[in-house]
């Protein structure tokens, strides 16, 4: 495989040729609010295997199929051929609503029984299909102008770092694709929070994303008029994993070229104390990933940039890149940032590692946060 990739922006021109190219079956990447998408028509099955080829990617992991503003109740899903009637329950669909009302256009994920107008190749061989409306003006014109659902997956290799700039999807996929859209960057950051809805309308959290279970229970409990949130059961649990997992949510995933590995939280600030435990489990760390080390980066999600450098380097004696995905504590600012600070770590040469703290806790977005950086690390000391 090896075309030119064309840079469009979402101008006249640009959208007019994204259009072009994807109704021919072509492979256009374009701008979402989570991350970039590498799009294909949903219903066309050859368009959608180019992706499993573009991205090589297993054929076991199945594609989320993105829709227009205005498919914006179970009601016209069903209608649009997307889920099926006839294998769903009632409080499925009631769920399902209440779901759409509170998140979409959003980053949220609804996997629910698909009809059979969604091609195999999209869904893995599953039942089920995951649907998501994406909250971007540039993915929403193409949707809308198409008339049709688009499948799109992170437009990266299969297991590497998520792309949030038109650039990143370049480095990743130039000539394998037709053409990438530049939307800018992308605002959420993390990708979207994958639920299953099950036939009793109880949810299953196949992937921590852009949606936090806070705000899932909140919704649901308001919606459905339940004095409890506890009325819905949605099953998921605290520790940065979920129980039941996604197909293709690998333990390795958003992983960077480089060895990356993690420390506990609050590492660099045990370091500024001079705690001499702390200081040694670094040391012993680095070299075991990293022999003889030069120069090494550390992700940090809050804190200043220079305090923590001062502290990593005196524990260490070498330099150290560090990146802190939020110095003032904005959990929203840092899941933005994640993907674009892991790549800039990753592309820097004079760096022999990567060392991540994850955040404290698993509340909010840094469920997600946490999440991510784990599989990205998939080595630890
Ligand atoms: O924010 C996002 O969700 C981004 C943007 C582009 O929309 N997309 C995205 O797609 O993250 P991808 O392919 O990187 O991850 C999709 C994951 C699959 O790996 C699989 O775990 C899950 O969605 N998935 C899709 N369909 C499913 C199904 N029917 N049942 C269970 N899991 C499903
Ligand atoms: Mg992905």
């Amino acid at each position: 495989m090896n075309i030119k990739t064309e840079k469009l922006f979402p101008d006249a021109y640009g959208i007019d040729k994204a259009i072009d190219l994807l109704n021919a079956g072509e492979l256009v990447a374009i701008p979402t609010e989570t991350v970039y998408g590498l799009a294909a028509l949903a219903l066309d099955a050859n368009a959608a295997a180019g992706i499993f080829a573009a991205k090589e990617r297993p054929a076991f992991d199945p594609l989320i199929v993105h829709v227009p503003r205005a498919w914006h109740s179970c009601a016209e899903l069903i209608a649009a051929n997307i889920f099926s009637p006839s294998k769903m329950g009632p409080n499925q669909q009631l769920v399902i609503d209440s779901l759409i009302r509170a998140f979409w256009p959003g980053p949220l994920t609804i996997v629910a029984p698909k009809s059979e107008k969604i091609p195999d190749v999209i869904t893995s061989g599953l039942p089920t299909v995951g649907v998501r409306m994406p909250d971007h003006p540039v993915a929403q014109v193409l949707l809308q102008r198409l008339g049709q659902p688009l499948a799109a997956p992170s437009a990266n290799r299969f297991g590497r770092i998520s792309p949030t700039t038109a650039d990143h999807v370049i480095d990743e996929l130039d000539g394998r694709i037709a053409a990438v859209l530049d939307g800018g960057p992308c605002d959420v950051g993390v990708e979207s929070t994958i639920v299953a809805v099950n036939q009793d309308g109880s949810l299953t959290v196949l992937r921590p994303g852009g949606v936090s279970i806070d705000a899932l229970h909140q919704a649901l409990a308001f919606e459905l008029k339940t004095t409890s949130a506890t009325a819905i059961a949605i099953q998921t649990n605290s520790n940065g994993s979920t129980p039941a997992q996604a197909p293709g949510m690998m333990e390795s995933h958003y992983a960077p070229g480089k060895t990356m590995f993690l420390m506990p939280p609050g590492t660099s600030r045990h370091l500024a104390r001079r705690d001499a435990a702390t200081i040694q489990q670094l040391k012993d760390a680095v070299e075991k990933m990293s022999p003889g080390a030069l120069k090494i980066g550390y992700l940090v999600p809050t804190g200043s940039q220079a305090l923590h450098q001062k502290a990593v380097e005196s524990a260490l004696g070498i330099p150290v890149t560090v990146k802190s995905l939020s110095p003032k504590g904005d959990m929203i600012e840092a899941a933005r940032n994640l993907f674009a600070s892991l790549r800039s770590l990753d592309d820097d040469i004079s760096l022999s590692c990567i060392i991540a703290e994850p955040c404290p806790d698993d509340t909010g977005l840094a469920f997600a946060i946490n999440d991510r950086l784990k599989r990205a690390a998939a080595r630890v000391p």
